[in-house]
């Protein structure tokens, strides 16, 4: 099986190289990642020189690059992980969310089409429907993303859908809730929180706290994405959920009882503009279809996280002495 993984020096690619390399003895991965700042060559360090494994620095956006890949590889199947993927990022600087994940997938998608790929499957996230009161995001549920980072996925997702359709390009859309684990660039909720934690900083929860997100620890996203690369239907889509369910606040309050923290560690700040305040995905159709439910709960992958960023200080440290700060600086106006 020759896969090519896009984005797979980023966080959720790189462990999903690992999963395949190791699940799969005929594997061989092809990984294509433009190394932007969240794309970090550590999170590989152990598969680098690995006989099934090759690595192709490129942006997916461009043709020339994906067409060499193409041609040279042969790939069977495209998991495509790579895009911009931090909300906040994508309301300070919107247009490369535009070039990679939309124009991006774009790209990717032409050269399927006239390659002929078995299956391409689109790593999306539940937040191209936007926010639900009191309900779940079902499959059928239409888009209406609040960010550009959401509305850039989106744009995607309905292109990916559009290929299927119209050119019967067999791909699938997978909406997925919030990741955590091991590689999480320190920019998102739970490992921003748990580095700075461990650097004696304070934590900024946004507003009230009350925003809720659902979470899926990562060799279970691995999991789903792999039922859905072998066993599902083209043209199909597929939520990934867990059920579990939390308010920010409360995933403050749980990193800091695992850190033995009190709350005086949290600063309130302002709101980010266009905040989906609760996202709960209805999974139903995948563990029907498919076989699949979750393994960990979100406590145990909790504690597993803050254990592997406690005991990875190297990794993570690197990171933050960088570009990091300057980002932080431009969105707070103050140090972090
Ligand atoms: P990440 O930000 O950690 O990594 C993204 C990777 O993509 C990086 O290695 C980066 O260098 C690479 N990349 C960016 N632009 C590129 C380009 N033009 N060409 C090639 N490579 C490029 O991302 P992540 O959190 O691991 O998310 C992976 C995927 O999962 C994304 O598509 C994201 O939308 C989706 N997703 C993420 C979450 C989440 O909670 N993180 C939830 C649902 C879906
Ligand atoms: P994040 O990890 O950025 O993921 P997403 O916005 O894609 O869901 O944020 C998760 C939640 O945590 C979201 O409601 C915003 C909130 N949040 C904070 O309160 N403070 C922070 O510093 C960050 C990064 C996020």
């Amino acid at each position: 099986m020759k896969v090519l993984l896009t984005g797979g020096a980023g966080f959720m690619g790189s462990n999903m190289i690992r999963f395949l390399l190791n699940k799969y003895d005929h594997a061989q991965v092809v990984n294509v990642d433009k190394l932007t700042y969240a794309g970090n060559l550590d999170n590989l360090k152990d598969i680098v020189g690995h006989p099934r494994y090759t690595f192709v620095k490129g942006d997916i956006a461009d043709e020339a690059t994906v067409e060499n890949v193409f041609r040279q590889h042969r790939p069977e199947v495209v998991l495509n992980y790579a895009a911009e993927t931090h909300v906040d990022r994508s309301i300070l600087d919107p247009k490369a969310f535009i070039m990679t994940d939309v124009v991006g997938t774009f790209t990717l998608l032409e050269a399927a089409r006239q390659h002929g790929v078995k299956r391409f499957v689109q790593i999306s996230t539940d937040e191209v429907f936007g926010s639900t009161a009191d309900g779940q995001f079902t499959e059928a549920t239409a888009f209406d993303p609040s960010s550009p980072y959401s509305a850039s996925k989106a744009g995607a997702d309905h292109l990916v859908r559009a290929y299927w359709r119209t050119y019967r390009t067999p791909t699938v859309v997978t909406h997925s809730c919030n990741f955590f684990g091991p590689y999480e660039y320190p920019e998102k909720l739970i490992p921003l929180f748990i580095t700075n934690l461990l650097e004696g900083k304070k934590v900024p929860v946004y507003g009230d706290g009350r925003q809720v997100r659902e979470w899926i620890y990562v060799p279970d996203h691995c999991r789903a994405v792999d039922a859905v690369m072998t066993a599902g239907q083209p043209g199909e889509v597929y939520n990934i959920g867990t059920g579990e369910r939390l308010a920010n606040i409360d995933v403050t309050r749980k990193i800091l009882t695992i850190l033995e923290l009190s709350e005086n560690m949290i600063d309130y700040v302002p709101d980010r503009p266009g905040h989906d305040l609760r996202y709960a995905i209805d999974s139903t159709k995948l563990r029907n279809e498919l076989g699949w439910a979750p393994t960990r709960s979100f406590d145990q992958g909790l504690a597993s996280t803050v254990r592997w960023y406690r005991e990875n200080e190297w990794w993570w440290r690197k990171i933050k002495k960088g570009e990091y700060l300057e980002y932080y600086r431009q969105q707070y106006g103050r140090k972090t």
